[in-house]
């Protein structure tokens, strides 16, 4: 497949979109510094918080799993079984996660949880954290996908 041009300068801070690439579903999520200070919440909670396996691209070895901390761009497909995950972003009591979430993403097949950073939590069918896909910045707010 060819790569993937993303203008992601109209993504408002806390939105997320999603453009296909390879027939694939990349979620690209400006986080919020409230998003991003979440990821020292759950970095004792998750099984790979710095994305130390081999598979992934060098820039996804931090706790932000990319290169500009602001944006997430990931692989919206479960490790598991490769079903969707669903966007849980709100964070405590209404979030219907309990009281202690603090935003991530749910896998509706078997339960498998992940972070904001789309690491996995620890004891979750999902083996490994998201995918992140090779990309680069060409401009300040334009990525390219593959
Ligand atoms: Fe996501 Fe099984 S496919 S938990």
């Amino acid at each position: 497949g060819a790569p993937v041009e993303v203008d992601v300068g109209k993504l408002a801070p806390g939105e997320m979109m999603t453009v296909e690439w390879r027939g694939k579903p990349v979620w690209i999520l400006r986080r919020t510094p409230e998003m991003l200070a979440s990821l020292d919440k759950t970095a004792g909670l998750v099984s790979d918080p710095e994305s130390e396996k081999p598979q992934q691209p060098e820039y996804a070895k931090n706790k932000f799993r990319s290169i500009k901390p602001e944006y997430l761009v990931t692989v919206g497909i479960c490790t598991h079984l490769g079903c969707s995950p669903s966007e849980k972003f709100k964070a405590g009591a209404e979030s219907g996660m309990g009281p202690d979430w603090v935003g991530g993403f749910l896998c509706p097949c078997h339960g498998s949880q992940f972070d904001l950073a789309g690491r996995v939590y620890k004891s979750m069918p999902a083996p490994d954290n998201l995918e992140v896909p090779p990309h680069k910045y060409l401009a300040d707010t334009t990525i390219i996908v593959g």
